[in-house]
């Protein structure tokens, strides 16, 4: 489009509701940055769903007109810093963006440099969209439990392992040479599908979903990837193995956790959270470029849909009513 026009999809409040549409805009529409983005691709998970339909526990968007977007992967145009310049190809995941600041359901977006990371080398902007923001989350959580001195070969559960986060979790262990189990709600229908990702035991989510009879149970696992939290965190601690590291990410099953300090004390292990929101650029950049050395093809085609910009509020809907399996990839 000339004149530095571009289509975006535009968040307006007018009154009780949220209404999206496409607006086409200009350069000067942007917020404030030093370095401008010809977006190539998003994607689109649970916290967009929550952008664009105001549905939810609490409203996610503050301040209109908005663009949503949390993940992006685009060329610099324009570059205010040394540290970027026109032609670069970078990725765009957390510090707010898509949240408070203007994200990436747009042709063009304007941020901060220090919130870039360079598209490592061997990976496309397209496959590093195919991981977004949950590929990075996996992997600093696999690094985690690596720093531990969680080696290759030990059992390693991974809850809500069929989502966004989870299965690539399940694919960056089985490649590292870890066991892994996964566990799912739907271990029946879903069993194969984990089998595929690299799980080597699928088990029922609701085994772990109630609080555990005692806070210490038979060793079952030695670490433990958790996106559920709640009674689930609960029972992987109770579980773990002498020595072992739980790396905590998520809350899909609640923000409480009640055990004791006995995991801890009796058995030394460790709870280690991970955010992948406002994680240090240095930490996020290694994090990419392994996440490109160990798995640098991307998501496989069958579990990924790509959408074009018009189509983002109907996946909305359908993310917020919980009927997206997959990938969500949109092509700007
Ligand atoms: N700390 C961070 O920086 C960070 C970064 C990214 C994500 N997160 C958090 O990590 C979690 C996972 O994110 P995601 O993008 O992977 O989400 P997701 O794609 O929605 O996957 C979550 C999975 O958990 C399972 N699940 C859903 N509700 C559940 C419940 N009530 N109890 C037990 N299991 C349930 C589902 O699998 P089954 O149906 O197979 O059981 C679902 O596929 C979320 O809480 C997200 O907010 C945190």
């Amino acid at each position: 489009m000339p004149d530095g026009r571009f289509k975006a999809l535009v968040l307006r409040h007018p009154g009780e509701t949220i209404e999206a549409s496409i607006e086409t805009l200009s350069d000067d529409d942007l917020p404030d940055g030093d370095v401008l983005i010809r977006v190539h691709y998003s994607d689109m998970g649970y916290k967009d769903g929550l952008a664009i339909t105001g549905a939810g526990h609490r409203q996610l968007v503050q301040s209109f007109p908005f663009v949503p977007g949390v993940d992006f992967a685009g060329v610099v145009e324009l570059s205010d810093t040394t540290r970027f310049k026109p032609g670069d190809e970078v990725i765009v995941t957390g510090w707010g963006v898509g949240e408070r600041h203007w994200g990436g359901y747009a042709e063009k977006a304007r941020v901060r440099s220090e919130w870039l990371v360079p598209v490592p080398g061997g990976m496309t902007m397209r496959q590093a969209m195919t991981y977004g923001s949950a590929g990075l989350s996996a992997m600093l959580c696999v690094n985690a439990l690596e720093r531990y001195g969680i080696a290759a070969g030990s059992g390693i559960l991974v809850t809500g392992a069929t989502g966004r986060v989870g299965s690539i979790a399940v694919m960056l262990l089985h490649r590292l040479g870890y066991r892994v189990i996964g566990s799912t709600s739907r271990a029946n229908e879903e069993k194969d599908y984990l089998r595929a990702l690299g799980a080597d035991e699928a088990i029922a989510a609701k085994d772990i979903g109630g609080l555990p009879a005692q806070p210490l149970l038979p060793e079952r696992w030695v670490g433990t990837i958790d996106n559920v939290g709640g009674a689930t965190l609960a029972n992987a601690l109770a579980g773990t193995a002498y020595g072992g590291a739980i790396a905590a990410l998520g809350l899909v099953g609640g923000v409480d956790l009640e055990t004791t300090v006995l995991p801890f004390i009796k058995r030394g292990i460790a709870l280690l959270g991970v955010d992948s929101e406002k994680c240090p650029n240095e930490k996020r950049i290694a994090a990419w470029q392994r996440l490109a050395e160990i798995l640098p093809q991307g998501l496989p085609d069958d579990v990924i849909e790509e959408i074009g910009l018009e189509a983002l509020p109907a996946r909305a809907e359908a993310i917020m009513r919980g009927q997206v399996r997959g990938r969500t990839l949109v092509a700007l």
